[in-house]
C-alpha cells in the first residue's frame, strides 16, 4: 500500500506516473517537522538495513554514512562523496519495521543515515515543497515492485545494445574508429558497439559530424553496419554559441535557451567553449531540441549516450569575471600577501558553481523558475527530450540511449552509465553495488566505464571487471584521453579477452530474457541477496555478490593477485566456469561458505537449487547468435521460461 503525503506547493517532476491518493494523516513512521524547510527523522533498530539511493556510492546497504541528491558533474567517486550525477530519492528501511520512502523533490536534498547519530535517519531539504510517498509491504523486495509500479515502465533497448561495446575518449577521425573495429574484428573479440566521444563532432557543436574527418559520414555509418557495428554518439548538454551554426540560432530565435534573470540567454563554457543550455524543461523547447537527433538517426545512427547533463559547467561569464578580479587584486602584488589558499581554491569554484546554478531560469508553462531550485531534473530532462522525440522519428524501432545525469523517471526513456570512474579495484566492487540499488530506481539498463575511465587500468584489472560486465546490461570498455590504451586487443594473450567477452554473447539470450522480464513486470534484474533469501541473516549481510534473474547469483573477483573467492551460498547451487577452452565445468556445492578457484580467464557463475539457464555457441555479434545451438546448463529437468522477440520493435 502507497500514501502520498503533500507539503506545501511541490514542483511537478512527473517521476510518478500512477495515481496515488493523498493521505489524511502523517506518514505511519517516524516523524515530520516543517520548522526549517522539511525534515523527516526516524529511529533506527540496530539490525535495521536501508537500501536505496540509486547511483550513491558506498554500500548496498546505506547506513552509516551522509548522502545528498544533487547532480554533480563529480569524477572522483571516492568513499565521501555525497553526490553523484543521478538524484534517487527512493529509500526502503528493512528490519524491525519494513517500509519505502520516495522524497519526490527537484533539487539538493540531504541523507543523514546513521551519519550524526548512528541511530538516527534525517532526510531534509530547504523548502517544505514535496510529496512523499510511504510504502508498506510484505518484504523489501515488495516494496520495490510497488514504487517500480507507480514510476512507469523502465526502459526498453534494442538487443544489439546486450552486445559489447568500445569506448574511448580521444577517437577522432573514420580511421581511428575503424581502426578499433580492424583490432576486435581481425582478433575475433566480439564486438557490437562503437560509441563516439566529442571528437566526431566539429568544434564540439551537437549534432554536427567534423566533414573533414567523416566526408560521408551515412557512408561510414553504413559500412560500420555492414561489419555488424553500431555508432553510438555523444550528444552534450551545452550548445555552442556560434553564429550561423543552426542549433544556436534556432535556440536564440525561439527562446529556447534558459535566461537568466534579465531574459538573456544564460552563457557557460563547457567543451565547444561558451553555450547555452536548452530549456528542457519548457515543454516546446524540450520538443525542439529532442527533433535534433533526427540529424543522426536520419544519417543511420542508432543509439546515443547524452553527457554533461547535470549540466556541467566550467564555468559561466559571471564566474569567469569575479575570478579575474580576484586575480587583479594580486597583479602588483609584492608584499607576499596573495593567500595560497584562497588562490589554490578558487579555479575549483569556477566550475558546476552553486552561484551559477542560481543565474539561470526554466520556462515551465509560462512561469520562471529558477534553475537551482530545480536541479536535479535538467538530465532526465534532456533524455526525456531524446525519448520523446525518439517515439515520432522512431515509431517502429527503439533506439539505444542512457544518460549521465538523471532522476526517478527517467528510467523509463533510457539508462544511465555510471561515470567517471577510475581504474581501481574498489570501483569494480563500487560497479556491483550500484547495480541492485539502481534497479530499485527503475534504471535497469546501466553499467559502469569497465576497466576504468580515469587512471591507468592493468589487464588483471581489466578482464576481471569485464567478467562482472558480461552480467551488466550495458557493458562498455571506455577510458579517458591521456590515459593508457584499454582496447582488449592491446594486451597480451588477447585469446583471454576473446574469450571472456565471447561468454557474453554465450549468454546473451538468457540476460536479454531476464532483463525484459524484469521490465515488462517492473521487476529487478539484479537483486540483493536478502531480496531472495530474506530469512538468511548472512545473505542479509552480503554486499559483494548479486542476484540475477531467477536463476543466477553471481560473484566476481574484485581483488588483485587473487587466485579466487570466498563466496556465500544460502542455498546448493551449481558452481559454473566458463573455461578457456570452450567446456563449461558444473559442480554442485552445497549451502554455506567455499573458497572457489576463478583464474583470470575464467568466468564464473552460480545456478540457483533446481534452475537451468539457456546457453549459445559464441558469436561475434548479437545479430550472428545462433539460436539453433541453444541448450541449457544447470539442473537437470528443470524449466526455463525464455522470452524472444525480434529485438528491436518498440513494445
Ligand atoms: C565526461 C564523460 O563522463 C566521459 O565519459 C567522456 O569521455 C567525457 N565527458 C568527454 O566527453
Amino acid at each position: 500500500m502507497i500514501t502520498k503525503h503533500t507539503y506545501g506547493n511541490p514542483f511537478n517532476t512527473e517521476a510518478v506516473v500512477e495515481a496515488v491518493p493523498n493521505a489524511e494523516d502523517a506518514p505511519a513512521y517516524g516523524s515530520v517537522s516543517l520548522e526549517k524547510g522539511f525534515a523527516f527523522s526516524y529511529t533506527m533498530a540496530a539490525q535495521d538495513i536501508v537500501y536505496g539511493l540509486g547511483e550513491a556510492i558506498r554500500g548496498i546497504n546505506k547506513r552509516g554514512h551522509l548522502y545528498v541528491s544533487n547532480c554533480s558533474d563529480t569524477p572522483d567517486h571516492l568513499e565521501d562523496m555525497a553526490s553523484m550525477y543521478g538524484a534517487h530519492n527512493f529509500l526502503i528501511i528493512d528490519g524491525e519495521e519494513t517500509f519505502g520512502l520516495f522524497f519526490d523533490y527537484p533539487t539538493a536534498i540531504t541523507f543523514d543515515i546513521g551519519y550524526t547519530l548512528q541511530d538516527k535517519l534525517t532526510v531534509s531539504c530547504e523548502e517544505a515543497d514535496l510529496d512523499l510517498y510511504v510504502i508498506d509491504g510484505e518484504n523489501a523486495y515488495d516494496i520495490v515492485k510497488q514504487f517500480r509500479k507507480i514510476i512507469g515502465r523502465s526502459y526498453i533497448p534494442p538487443k544489439f545494445a546486450f552486445g559489447f561495446g568500445q569506448s574511448r575518449w580521444g577517437y577522432t577521425t573514420a580511421d581511428d574508429f575503424k581502426n578499433v573495429v580492424k583490432g576486435y574484428r581481425e582478433n575475433h573479440i566480439p564486438m557490437d558497439m562503437l560509441y563516439m566521444d566529442i571528437d566526431y563532432m566539429e568544434s564540439y557543436k551537437d549534432f554536427t559530424v567534423n566533414e573533414k574527418n567523416f566526408p560521408d559520414f551515412k557512408a561510414f555509418v553504413d559500412e560500420m553496419k555492414a561489419q555488424d557495428i553500431h555508432l553510438v554518439p555523444i550528444i552534450d548538454a551545452g550548445v555552442k554559441i556560434e553564429e550561423g551554426y543552426d542549433v544556436y540560432e534556432e535556440g536564440v530565435e525561439n527562446n529556447y535557451f534558459c535566461k537568466r534573470e534579465d531574459g538573456s540567454d544564460f552563457a557557460a563554457a563547457v567543451w565547444p567553449g561558451r553555450t547555452h543550455f536548452p530549456d528542457v524543461l519548457n515543454k516546446e523547447a524540450r520538443e525542439w531540441f529532442g527533433g535534433k537527433y533526427e540529424t543522426l538517426i536520419s544519417q543511420g545512427i542508432d543509439g546515443f549516450w547524452n553527457d554533461m547533463n547535470e549540466p556541467a559547467i566550467f564555468y559561466s561569464d559571471e564566474g569567469l569575471a569575479k575570478y579575474k578580479e580576484f586575480l587583479q587584486t594580486y597583479q602588483n602584488d609584492k608584499d607576499d600577501q596573495i593567500p595560497f589558499f584562497a588562490v589554490q581554491y578558487l579555479p575549483k569554484t569556477l566550475s558546476n558553481s552553486p552561484e551559477d546554478y542560481k543565474r539561470f531560469y526554466h520556462n515551465v508553462d509560462g512561469k520562471m523558475v529558477r534553475h537551482d531550485k530545480v536541479h536535479n531534473l535538467f538530465g532526465y530532462n534532456m533524455t526525456r527530450a531524446a525519448g520523446e522525440a525518439f517515439e515520432k522519428i522512431s515509431p517502429d524501432k527503439r533506439i539505444l540511449m542512457f544518460s549521465r545525469s538523471s532522476y526517478i523517471g527517467m528510467h523509463r526513456y533510457g539508462g544511465i552509465w555510471t561515470g567517471d570512474n577510475k581504474s581501481w579495484w574498489s570501483h569494480l566492487l563500487l560497479n556491483l553495488k550500484m547495480m541492485p540499488t539502481l534497479n530499485m530506481c527503475g534504471f535497469l539498463y546501466t553499467g559502469a566505464d569497465l576497466g576504468g575511465f580515469g587512471a591507468n587500468t592493468t589487464r588483471d584489472l581489466l578482464l576481471r571487471w569485464l567478467a562482472l560486465g558480461i552480467f551488466t546490461p550495458l557493458m562498455r570498455n571506455h577510458s579517458a584521453i591521456r590515459t593508457r590504451d584499454q582496447e582488449c586487443y592491446r594486451f597480451e594473450n588477447v585469446e583471454d579477452f576473446r574469450h571472456v567477452i565471447g561468454i557474453r554473447y554465450r549468454l546473451i539470450p538468457y540476460l536479454y530474457s531476464e532483463y525484459m522480464k524484469a521490465a515488462l513486470n517492473d521487476d529487478m534484474y539484479f537483486k540483493p541477496l536478502a531480496f531472495d533469501y530474506p530469512k538468511d541473516e548472512m545473505a542479509r549481510e552480503i554486499e559483494d555478490q548479486l542476484m540475477l534473474g531467477n536463476e543466477v547469483m553471481i560473484a566476481p573477483v574484485y581483488t588483485q593477485n587473487a587466485s579466487g573467492r570466498y563466496v556465500y551460498l544460502p542455498e546448493e547451487m551449481k558452481f559454473v566456469k566458463f573455461m578457456p577452452d570452450g567446456s563449461i565445468y558444473e559442480e554442485t556445492l552445497p549451502q554455506g561458505s567455499h573458497f572457489v578457484k576463478i583464474a583470470l580467464n575464467e568466468v564464473s557463475m552460480f545456478i540457483r537449487k533446481g534452475k537451468c539457464v539457456p546457453v549459445v555457441d559464441v558469436a561475434e555479434s548479437v545479430n550472428k547468435i545462433d539460436m539453433g545451438t541453444l541448450r541449457y546448463i544447470g539442473y537437470e529437468n528443470a524449466e526455463y521460461d525464455l522470452y524472444e522477440d525480434d529485438g528491436i520493435s518498440r513494445i
